[in-house]
């Protein structure tokens, strides 16, 4: 367990969204497990004026809606004493300042500062601006960190300005860029099950694997969040951040160390080995489409009636809701070896994995012999699992999928929310699961080409039914015919 130092963690935008759900009640559990500093304390910054009374009610509010009866009292007095209040006009002139002398208060506030920006992407450059106008992002005695929500910019240009604005105040080892997926367990995982296992690295190359397929579908729709979701998209919303940064975890080299510049490092370098889009032959690498009216799962198992994504928009559209695209890394290590990474709304049924398929075996009893896959289930299920040909009992020779399949959770084991772990890392000063810039920037690189055709591309978008499996269309990106996409992580697995 690392040490933290007394700190303060301000937390900007503390009544949205985010806050409730995730970042109070998961403070209140890292206090719970004993994982903050005794003196350590949490000061919300809001244009409200509110008093710290009202404020601690609220939080009361956000922290027992999350956990209902599984409340310790004591922990939580302990917690609710941690918490104050500051209201930031944004007509005040004199809001920053006046901030600087709230902290200025060492009897309460201890002076490392660690910013939680969870406000409108367009608050972020304006608000480390007005911190380092009154010093408050100054380390020369004490240090001060600031985390910034996703997303890091919308394009490559964006992400530049945000970039160039912020580090007119900070260093990049203050800057800390949110990707709460890496912040998920099973993810992790994915490094720890390559390099501590002897048996995974000696097949983890082109020799031996056939393709790579990162998945993550939804049955959701766009639900209330259109207008953001429209001018979004799957690729920028899923793909641009989460997904390639799962390829990143399942290509990279092993890292010469554990440390968090080792780590960033190799996932850097496979990040900027992936070969930029042929955009004069998007059509072989790229497929877009959007949800028709359908059926889809609802949470009783019945089949649910709902409209397309046109329809819940309002207008006309030619953004996507379902994107998969094919990557090539030029390395020695992944020679030739396409990695196909979609994602999806109202899809059949919900699933994030990866799924890696092996080459065809030395012995071919039958013709369409299955070939060995393993499939890191991130949800709904987090497990592990191979599929091996074994022989069928009996006086021929044949064979069939066995699949060893294990739950990477077991009874008991802790079940820790991401922004749990994210929030703990920020105050540890551990930049390991935060995003790089230079892993932002070759991220937007690899995304706009495509983001910029499509949306030029005014032609007719392909619709699948809400509750459909991937279009059949999609598999113009396939490099041969015997791909197919995978789904559920189920005994026997779908196939098309
Ligand atoms: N919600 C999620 O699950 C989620 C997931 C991923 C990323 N994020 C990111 O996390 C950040 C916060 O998300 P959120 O859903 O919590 O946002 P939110 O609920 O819309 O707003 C967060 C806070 O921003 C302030 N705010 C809202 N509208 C404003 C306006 N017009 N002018 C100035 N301030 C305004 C409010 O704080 P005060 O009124 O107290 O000042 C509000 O509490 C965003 O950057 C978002 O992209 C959120």
């Amino acid at each position: 367990m690392k040490t933290i130092d007394p700190c303060t963690l301000l937390l900007f935008g503390a009544s949205g969204n985010l806050s409730r759900v995730k970042l109070m009640p998961g403070l209140y559990r890292l206090d719970s497990l004993s994982r903050l500093p005794a003196d350590m304390k949490i000061l919300s910054v809001g244009r409200q004026q509110v008093s710290r009374e009202a404020w601690l009610a609220e939080i009361e509010k956000m922290v027992r809606d999350k956990f209902y009866n599984g409340i310790d009292e004591a922990v939580f007095k302990r917690f609710i004493e941690r918490n104050h209040y500051h209201a930031n006009p944004p007509d005040d002139p004199n809001a920053f300042q006046n901030l600087s002398k709230t902290l200025g208060n060492e009897s309460v506030f201890p002076q490392n500062f660690a910013y939680f920006l969870s406000v409108r992407p367009s608050d972020f450059a304006m608000i480390v601006d007005q911190l380092a106008g009154v010093g408050l992002v100054d380390e020369s005695k004490y240090w001060r960190r600031v985390l910034i929500e996703k997303p890091f910019g919308t394009d490559l240009p964006s992400a530049q300005a945000l970039q160039a604005s912020i580090t007119k105040h900070l260093k990049e080892s203050q800057i800390y860029r949110i990707d709460h997926y890496l912040g998920k367990s099973a993810l992790q995982n994915i490094m720890l099950t390559r390099f501590a296992n002897h048996m995974f690295e000696p097949v983890w190359n082109s020799e031996h694997i056939d393709h790579v397929q990162i998945t993550n579908n939804e049955t959701l729709g766009v639900g209330d969040r259109t207008q953001f979701y429209d001018s979004t998209g799957a690729l920028r919303d899923m793909v641009q951040s989460h997904l390639l940064q799962t390829l990143a975890l399942v290509a990279m080299e092993k890292p010469k160390d554990l440390s968090p510049e080792s780590i960033r490092a190799e996932k850097i370098k496979v990040l900027e080995a992936i070969r930029p889009i042929d955009t004069n032959n998007l059509h072989k690498q790229a497929f877009r489409a959007q949800y028709a009216a359908g059926k889809v799962p609802a949470r009783d198992g019945h089949l649910e009636k709902v409209p397309g994504y046109l329809e819940e928009l309002g207008h006309d559209s030619v953004v996507e809701t379902y994107a998969a695209i094919k990557l090539f890394i030029d390395n020695p290590r992944w020679k030739g070896v396409p990695f196909y990474v979609r994602t999806a709304k109202r899809m059949h049924e919900g699933n994030t994995a990866i799924s890696i398929r092996f080459k065809k075996a030395p012995v071919e009893l039958k013709q369409g012999q299955q070939q060995n896959w393993l499939i890191l289930s991130i949800q709904p299920k987090e497990t592990i699992k191979l599929e091996i040909q074994t022989k069928v009992p009996g006086l021929d020779i044949s064979t069939r999928t066995l699949n060893i399949d294990g739950p990477l959770r077991q009874p008991g084991d802790e079940s820790i929310d991401s922004y749990e772990t994210l929030l703990l890392n920020l105050m540890e000063g551990d930049p390991s699961l935060f995003l790089h810039i230079n892993e932002v920037e070759a991220q937007w690189k690899l995304i706009d080409p495509i983001v910029k055709s499509w949306m030029e591309d005014k032609g007719p978008v392909h619709q699948y039914p809400a509750g459909s499996r991937d279009p059949k269309e999609s598999q113009v990106i396939f490099e041969s015919e015997d791909q197919f996409w995978r789904y559920s992580i189920e005994l026997g697995g779908d196939q098309h």
